[in-house]
């Protein structure tokens, strides 16, 4: 546990927070008085209200025009519009004695499950997910949010059992609708799925906009507003969280680790997530020994990807971030006094290739990428 070692500081938060069995401990970093973290804790935020993104496209536009198009700004859909649907539908999967249909009905998709005796119907309402391992989708049902009890998998191309639903089969038809989903849980996939609606200052269950939109990252945008309509651009500029601002630790464990789970958060969970905790980058990557400086911005999330735009897929588009570090590589990269770290010995590119191998955790039929960069040993077991 490297960055544990050298961090002793977040030790004490770990056990702090398990102890009181919730967050009491914010840190000591002036980075909690960003207005992102404010409204992500549930409190009002610093009177200032959510504008929503075409307001920001208006001055901002390449920007938005790019942000528009990503996984995370399409991270949640009403399942009615949602295209993958609109090309699968009808499937099926048989569970036990249960059968389960999602098929159109008239505008909606319906949820369907029969044993032939009984059957459970209602609309699918929410489709979480753009697609890149699969969608989980919500129903309501008794007055509750259920998470269903199956999702689609992209590399299945069909439906399976979602992750963390229970493995054996349902006993009742009851059991086998899915997980029925408290309001703080439910409240729980929205807060990192969806931004709030333009003019309140907070999510709600029936209050908010459809994936990240600029301010789930950047807090509200009123005030950044009202000071440029005065044309007060520095006043502007300091009413808007701008991450960069943030030492670099702070953006990947406080603001991406908000939902892609930080090191604090995996150390939490029952048995550090299992071997699902590969999906947890900032956790991963905090274990690296290339993270031996936390606010060296090369190994931030940023430094890796565009908070805007799409994930790169070619493994060559990250050489250079290792070699901003690494000696070594090919000819075409210049000796730098900033690299210090050693060279491979074995290969000059493609250094994700063999260092961040793809992994596929129990149940999620997906390989994620391991930000736990280390020289992996054939056959070692997988580190969590
Ligand atoms: C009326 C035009 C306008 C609108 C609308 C607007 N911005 Fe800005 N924004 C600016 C200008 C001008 C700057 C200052 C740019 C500079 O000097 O580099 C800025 C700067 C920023 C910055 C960087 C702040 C810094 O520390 O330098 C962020 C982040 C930002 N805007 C986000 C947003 C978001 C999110 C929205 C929507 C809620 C938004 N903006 C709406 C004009 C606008
Ligand atoms: C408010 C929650 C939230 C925050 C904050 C957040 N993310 Fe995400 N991110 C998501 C969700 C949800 C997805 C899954 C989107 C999907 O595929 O449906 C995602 C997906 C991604 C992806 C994968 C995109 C793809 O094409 O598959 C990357 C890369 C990513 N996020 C990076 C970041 C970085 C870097 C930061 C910090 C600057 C960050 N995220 C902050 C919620 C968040
Ligand atoms: C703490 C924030 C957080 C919460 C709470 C959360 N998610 Fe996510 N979710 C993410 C992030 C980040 C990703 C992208 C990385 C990944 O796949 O693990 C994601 C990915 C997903 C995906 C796969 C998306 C894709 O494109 O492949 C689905 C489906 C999903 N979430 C559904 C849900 C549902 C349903 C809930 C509520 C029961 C929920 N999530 C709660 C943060 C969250
Ligand atoms: C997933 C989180 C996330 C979302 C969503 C997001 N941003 Fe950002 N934004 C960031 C981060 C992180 C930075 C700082 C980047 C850096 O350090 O290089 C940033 C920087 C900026 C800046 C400052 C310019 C710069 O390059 O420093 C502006 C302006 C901005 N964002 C506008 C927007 C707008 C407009 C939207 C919506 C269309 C948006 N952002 C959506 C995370 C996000
Ligand atoms: C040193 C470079 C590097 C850094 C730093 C980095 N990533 Fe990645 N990330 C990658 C690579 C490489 C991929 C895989 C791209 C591909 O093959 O599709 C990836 C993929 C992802 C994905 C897509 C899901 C997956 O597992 O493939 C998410 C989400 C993501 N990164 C989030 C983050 C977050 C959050 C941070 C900060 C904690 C971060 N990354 C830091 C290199 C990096
Ligand atoms: C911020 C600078 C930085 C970046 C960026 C960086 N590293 Fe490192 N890396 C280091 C340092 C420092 C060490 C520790 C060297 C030592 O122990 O002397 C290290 C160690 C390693 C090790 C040895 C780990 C072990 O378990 O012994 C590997 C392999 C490695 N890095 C690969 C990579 C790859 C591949 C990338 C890009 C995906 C990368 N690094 C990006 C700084 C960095
Ligand atoms: C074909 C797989 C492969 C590729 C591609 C690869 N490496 Fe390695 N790397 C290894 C193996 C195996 C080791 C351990 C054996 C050794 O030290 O030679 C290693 C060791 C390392 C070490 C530890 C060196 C030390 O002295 O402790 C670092 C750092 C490293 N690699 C960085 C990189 C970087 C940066 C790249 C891209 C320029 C890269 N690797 C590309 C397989 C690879």
């Amino acid at each position: 546990m490297i960055r544990a070692k050298q961090n002793w500081k977040r030790w004490v938060a770990v056990l702090l927070a398990s102890s009181f069995g919730a967050w009491t401990w914010f840190g000591e970093s002036a980075a909690f008085q960003s207005p992102t973290e404010r409204w992500r804790l549930g409190k009002s935020v610093n009177q200032s209200r959510f504008v929503g993104s075409t307001a920001c496209a208006q001055c901002h536009e390449d920007i938005a025009n790019r942000q528009s198009k990503t996984a995370m700004a399409l991270a949640l859909t009403a399942t009615a519009e949602d295209e993958l649907l609109k090309q699968r539908a009808p499937m099926t999967f048989k569970l036990g004695e249960f059968t389960y249909r999602i098929e159109r009905a008239g505008a909606q998709f319906t949820y369907t499950i029969t044993n032939g005796k009984e059957t459970f119907s209602a609309p699918l309402l929410w489709s979480f997910g753009h697609g890149t391992s699969g969608k989980t989708f919500v129903i309501q049902h008794n007055g509750s949010y259920y998470e269903t009890r199956v999702s689609y998998f992209t590399s299945l191309e069909r439906l399976d059992l979602t992750p963390g639903a229970p493995r054996e089969l349902p006993a009742s038809l009851d059991q086998a609708i899915g997980q029925p989903q408290r309001a703080n849980e439910a409240l729980g996939c929205f807060t990192c799925h969806s931004t709030p609606l333009p003019t309140t200052t907070e999510i709600k269950l029936d209050q908010f906009t459809q994936g990240l939109q600029c301010e789930a990252c950047h807090g509200p945008g009123e005030k950044h507003l009202v000071a440029l309509k005065a044309g007060k651009k520095e006043l502007a500029k300091q009413e808007i969280f701008n991450p960069r601002t943030w030492p670099s630790d702070d953006v990947n464990q406080l603001l991406c680790g908000a939902c892609h789970r930080s090191w604090e958060a995996v150390m939490q969970l029952p048995e550090r997530g299992g071997d699902a905790n590969v999906r947890f980058q900032p956790y991963r990557l905090a274990n690296s020994k290339c993270y031996q400086n936390p606010d060296d911005r090369r190994i931030g999330c940023t430094a890796c990807h565009d908070p805007h735009g799409d994930v790169a897929h070619e493994p060559r588009a990250y050489d250079a971030k290792c070699l901003a570090c690494h000696q070594g590589g090919t000819a075409s990269i210049k000796a730098d006094a900033q690299r210090t770290a050693p060279a491979c010995r074995t290969a000059k590119q493609n250094c994700t290739t063999c260092h961040m191998p793809k992994y596929e955790p129990s149940h999620l039929h997906f390989k994620f990428t391991d930000h736990w960069i280390r020289v992996v040993k054939p056959g070692e077991p997988h580190p969590r």
